[in-house]
């Protein structure tokens, strides 16, 4: 079964829908290792209730960030990981991981990419005021957003629609497509 970390930074709702999916076999993987960039985040409590292991640190306790991603890098070797997923990891993947994990890192982006990269995607879209934005799962390199696309899914946008809502239907499509994603990558096969 292949091993992959969760990367992220915040509320983790991606990395509990994956971890549900391995739980439930539709994901068959295992998640050994969740890295987070913040102490205080709620998905580091999400990883302790589910017994994954994590590595939490700020890069700001490094000297450079090429250290960061060393240690990072220590800890992945140390789980045998395979696959990087990232899922809300508020940073740029630097040198130093993508050159370990070259085309074995994945990110999910609530838009239409090459649509509204970088932050508050959603807020971008509904200043916009476009009908149609959605969900987009890619390769990382070096750029914000960028990478070779996986798979996309649309999202409508109503009328009455506002910023809370539409984060609302976005990760409800999110939290399936993405451990959907996940298997077809692991499995080799179609993506979506
Ligand atoms: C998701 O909407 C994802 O698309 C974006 O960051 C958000 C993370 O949400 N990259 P969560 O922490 O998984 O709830």
């Amino acid at each position: 079964m292949s091993r992959i970390a969760i990367f992220a930074s915040g509320s983790g709702s991606n990395f509990q829908a994956i971890v549900d999916a391995t739980k439930a076999g539709t994901l068959q993987a295992k998640v050994s290792l969740l890295v987070c960039d913040k102490q205080e985040a709620k998905v580091v409590d999400r990883a302790k209730k589910a017994s994954i292991p994590s590595f939490v640190a700020t890069p700001q306790s490094f000297h450079s960030k090429s250290l960061y991603e060393e240690a990072i890098l220590e800890k992945l070797q140390e789980h045998q990981v395979e696959w990087i997923i990232l899922a809300g990891y508020m940073r740029l993947i630097g040198e130093t991981l993508l050159r370990a994990y070259e085309g074995k890192i994945v990110n999910i982006h609530p838009s239409l990419l090459p649509a509204f990269q970088g932050k508050d995607a959603i807020g971008q879209a509904l200043q916009a005021g476009v009908k149609e934005t959605g969900v987009t799962v890619h390769f990382v390199d070096e750029g914000m957003d960028t990478g070779p696309i996986i798979a996309k899914e649309q999202v409508h946008i109503d009328e009455q629609e506002t910023h809370e809502s539409l984060q609302k239907k976005i990760q409800a499509v999110e939290h399936v497509l993405y451990p959907k994603t996940i298997q077809a990558l692991l499995t080799g096969g179609n993506h979506t």
